[in-house]
C-alpha cells in the first residue's frame, strides 16, 4: 500500500520517452544519466547551469556526450542569477536562521525553470535530478517543477535507487563513467555566485572545527594580510551599482567583492541549521560578497528608514528569506513581501564604506542623502537644535502606562488605591 503510494509520486519506465536532467557533471548525475536509458529506456537531454561555480563546462558537456546524452544545453545563467535573485535577496537582508545567504536555496528555482523551459522546448515528458530525500533541494527543485509545468514527471533517481557513494562508484566502474578526482573528497560541494557550501565527511561531527581542506576560497583569517582593505561600495535603491567609485554591473561587482573578501578571510560560516525536512544539520559555507554586501546593504538601509521600518521590515525580511529557503519561490506572498520590500528599498541609495581585516568586515562608514540623521540634532555640541526641555514633557508621557501598571497591579494586600496622582 505504502509503496503503491510513493510509487505514485515517482513516474513508472512505460512513461517516460524523453527526459530532461538537470546536470551538474559530477559522479551522482553522471551515474544517474547512464542509469535513466538504462532503467527508463528513454532519451536523455542534459542541462547544465552556469550560476558561477568554478566548473569547465566545455568538459561537463563532453562527458554527457560520451554517456550517450541526446542533447545537451549548457545556459550562462550568471546575469539572471545576480539581477533576478541575488540583488532580490540582498534587498531582503537575506540571511536564514541569522547566518546563512540562502546561497544554493537561491540557485535552485532558477536551474528548475531553465530545466522545465528546455523540457517544454524539447517536448520531454520527465525532468530528473541529483537531490538526495534529506535536503531541501528536492523540494525546491520539485515544487518549482511542478508549479510551472503540472504535467511533468519529476524523476529523482538519488531517492529511489538508495545508493551509496561507493555503490555508485563501483556503477560508474562497470558503465565506463569518469570518476571525478574530488571522488575520495569526503565533502559534498554546492558552489556559484553568492557562496560555496560545504558537507559530510567530518563537519558532521558539530562539536568539531571545520578542518582547514573545508575552505577552498577564503584565506584563513589568521594568514590573511595584517593590514585592513578598505572598500565602499555605492548603492542605488538598495542595488549595488559600484567599488570604490567605479560602476559596474552585478556580476563584475560581485566578483569584486569575492576576491577582496577572498583575500581577508570574509565570509566563513560555520551554523546549525534547520531544514526543511525536519533535520537539524552543520553546515560550513564560505560567503565572502554575499557577507561584505548584506552587511553593506542593511546598514544603509538602517539609516534612511524610520525605526518603525526598521522594525517591521526584519519581519518581512524574515519570511522572505524563509520562504526562499523552504522552496517555495513560486509562492505569491513572495510578490507580495517584495512590494513592500522594494518599496522601502527606493530611499536606500548611498555608500557604505567597510574594512576587511583577518575574517572580519565591519562598516566604518556610510552616506545618503535620504538618511534620517542630522549632525545638528545629534551634536552634544553648544550649536545643537536639539530642544532638550522637550524631552521633560516627553519622559512624563512616555512612561505614564508603565507608572500607572506598577501602582494598580495585584499585591498580596489587595490594589492600591487609585487616587494615586499619576501626573
Ligand atoms: N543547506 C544548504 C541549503 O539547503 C546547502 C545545500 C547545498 N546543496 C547541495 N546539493 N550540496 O540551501
Amino acid at each position: 500500500m505504502l509503496k503503491e503510494k510513493v510509487a505514485s509520486f515517482t513516474a513508472r519506465p512505460d512513461e517516460v520517452d524523453l527526459c530532461v536532467l538537470l546536470y551538474s557533471g559530477g559522479l551522482d548525475t553522471s551515474c544517474m544519466l547512464v542509469w535513466l536509458q538504462e532503467k527508463y529506456n528513454t532519451d536523455v537531454i542534459t542541462v547544465t547551469l552556469n550560476v558561477g561555480q568554478a566548473k569547465d563546462f566545455r568538459e561537463i558537456e563532453e562527458k554527457a556526450k560520451m554517456l550517450g546524452v541526446k542533447k545537451h544545453y549548457t545556459i550562462d545563467a550568471r546575469e539572471e542569477f545576480v539581477n533576478e535573485y541575488i540583488m532580490k535577496a540582498i534587498k531582503a537582508n537575506a540571511l536564514y536562521q541569522d547566518a546563512y545567504p540562502i546561497s544554493s536555496s537561491l540557485s535552485r528555482p532558477l536551474i528548475a525553470k531553465w530545466g522545465v523551459e528546455i523540457a517544454k522546448k524539447e517536448g520531454a515528458d520527465a525532468i530528473s535530478h541529483g537531490c538526495t530525500g534529506k535536503g531541501n533541494d528536492q523540494v525546491r527543485f520539485s515544487v518549482t517543477i511542478n508549479t510551472l509545468a503540472p504535467e511533468m514527471k519529476i524523476i529523482a533517481p538519488v531517492v529511489e535507487w538508495g545508493m551509496s557513494r561507493d555503490d555508485e562508484i563501483i556503477y560508474a566502474q562497470e558503465h565506463g563513467i569518469p570518476i571525478p578526482v574530488t571522488v575520495n573528497s569526503p565533502y559534498s560541494i554546492d558552489e556559484n555566485l553568492w557562496g560555496r557550501s560545504i558537507e559530510c565527511g567530518v563537519l558532521e561531527h558539530p562539536e568539531v572545527e571545520p578542518p582547514p581542506d573545508v575552505f577552498l576560497w577564503t584565506t584563513p583569517p589568521e594568514k590573511a594580510p595584517n593590514e585592513p582593505c578598505y572598500v565602499e561600495i555605492g548603492f542605488e535603491e538598495g542595488v549595488p551599482v559600484s567599488v570604490d567609485g567605479v560602476r559596474m554591473n552585478g556580476v563584475d561587482l560581485i566578483m569584486k567583492l569575492h576576491e577582496l573578501g577572498c583575500i581577508h578571510g570574509v565570509g566563513r560560516i560555520d551554523h546549525m541549521e534547520d531544514r526543511i525536512v525536519g533535520l537539524k544539520s552543520r553546515e560550513v559555507y564560505e560567503c565572502p560578497a554575499a557577507t561584505i554586501l548584506l552587511k553593506a546593504h542593511k546598514d544603509l538601509e538602517k539609516f534612511v528608514c524610520t525605526r518603525h521600518e526598521n522594525a517591521f521590515k526584519k519581519l518581512v525580511d524574515e519570511q522572505w528569506t524563509s520562504l526562499v529557503y523552504s522552496g517555495l519561490w513560486v509562492e505569491p506572498l513572495m510578490e507580495d513581501l517584495e512590494a513592500f520590500i522594494n518599496n522601502v528599498n527606493r530611499k536606500v541609495t548611498g555608500t557604505v564604506r567597510l574594512k576587511l581585516f583577518k575574517g572580519n568586515v565591519s562598516v566604518v562608514g556610510r552616506s545618503s542623502n535620504y538618511a534620517l540623521y542630522d549632525e545638528n540634532l545629534a551634536t552634544y555640541d553648544r550649536k545643537s537644535t536639539f530642544n532638550q526641555l522637550a524631552s521633560l514633557g516627553f519622559i512624563e508621557l512616555w512612561g505614564l502606562q508603565s507608572r500607572m501598571a506598577q501602582v494598580v497591579k495585584p499585591k498580596s494586600g489587595g490594589i492600591q488605591s487609585k487616587t494615586v496622582k499619576y501626573m
